[in-house]
């Protein structure tokens, strides 16, 4: 299957475990660093790529050598770069120092992120995908209102299937209305449960969920960190647990359930059986350090699953379809 990804690169440099930041000029002594290709977009080209999915991305970065060292780290995971660089501006940069219990606080600079245009985006590859996964809309400024609605419009008319995650977790609900031309040409909207309160103000999370159905998207797919998920469909609401697992750190666990959920609807599963094995994936990349780690490939991601089906009520992973013949999934 292919798989165009549009919207947030992010150069990661991550630490662990970070107790705290040490007062003055004082030095902490880690047990490992890492760089990564990370964002909505960026690190879930690196997952999908990971599961078998054929991969572009799209997306801006600096003139810089964060940028190059970006698209040397997409390219080694097989992903198709088609970033575009934007002279004078930095490329999106996040320093994350990880929690002993694998939280993930950030420091960032978006850098070039808001500076995607029209004409970066090849819109034949668009036509010519399986899927179209916007990362980020909510970080992508003029683009988000001005080409969005188009692409995503663009993609439906072409038979592509459409997924969307947001990137911020200060996100505003003033989001809903800036992208209201979006929804309905949205099938797929996975934000994380903070996400989906702020842009409904909405606690409840199952009428948070209808109330984004309400304005378009086709199903909502909420991400609660440890907790699991909400899936929230056309005559469904289902809770997906999370497996128990040792928390190494949470970064880019959204994107895994994203990238996931993607090549199970690319294998024509049904979607819940699609969210689990993003549930799989995800679970994967809270095991090690950075939101390209855990993920090995498929057949391991699925080894995974069916090894611990318990903790998912005994569900197993269907028998696959022709995993490289989308028809199935274009007819969706
Ligand atoms: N502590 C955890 N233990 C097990 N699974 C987790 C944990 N944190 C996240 N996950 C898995 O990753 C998914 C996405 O994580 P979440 O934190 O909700 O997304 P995001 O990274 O977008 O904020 C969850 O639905 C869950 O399946
Ligand atoms: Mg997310």
């Amino acid at each position: 299957m292919k798989v165009v990804c549009v919207g947030a690169h992010i150069f990661d440099v991550l630490g662990r475990p970070v107790a705290e930041i040490p007062p003055g000029q004082g030095r902490l002594a880690l047990e490992e660093i890492r760089v990564t290709a990370a964002g909505t977009a960026g690190g879930t080209a690196v997952d999908l790529a990971k599961l078998g999915a054929e991969v572009v991305s799209i997306g801006a970065i600096g003139d810089d050598t964060a940028g190059r060292v970006l698209r040397l780290l997409l390219a080694e995971h097989g992903v198709d770069e088609r970033l575009a660089v934007k002279p004078g501006r930095a490329t999106p940069s996040t320093i994350l120092p990880i929690r002993p219990n694998g939280e993930r606080p950030s420091l960032h600079a978006s850098g070039a992120m808001d500076a995607l245009t029209a004409d970066d985006i090849d819109w034949q590859l668009v036509a010519e995908a399986d899927v179209l996964h916007i990362g980020g809309p909510d970080a992508l400024g003029d683009f988000a209102v001005a080409v969005l609605p188009k692409l995503l419009r663009f993609a439906r008319e072409h038979g592509v299937v459409t997924t969307m995650d947001l990137l911020r977790s200060s996100v505003q609900p003033e989001l809903v209305e800036a992208l209201r031309p979006c929804w309905e040409h949205t099938q797929y909207l996975l934000p994380n449960d903070d996400q989906i309160r702020a842009i409904t103000r909405t606690e409840d999370l199952r009428l948070a969920a209808e109330k984004m159905r309400a304005h378009g998207v086709g199903t909502v797919l909420v991400t609660r960190g440890g907790a699991g998920s909400l899936v929230v469909g056309e005559a469904l609401a289902e809770e997906i647990p999370a497996f128990r697992i040792p928390v190494v750190d949470t970064t880019g666990c959204g994107d895994g359930y994203t990238a996931g959920f993607i090549v199970g609807l690319g294998h024509g599963w049904d979607l819940l059986s699609a969210a689990r094995l993003g549930t799989a994936a995800s679970a994967l990349v809270a095991q090690g350090l950075g939101s390209d780690a855990g993920i090995v490939d498929l057949a391991l991601t699925l080894r995974f699953w069916s090894e611990r089906q318990a903790e998912l009520g005994g569900s197993t992973p269907p028998e696959s379809r022709l995993a490289s013949d989308p028809a199935g999934l274009r007819r969706n």
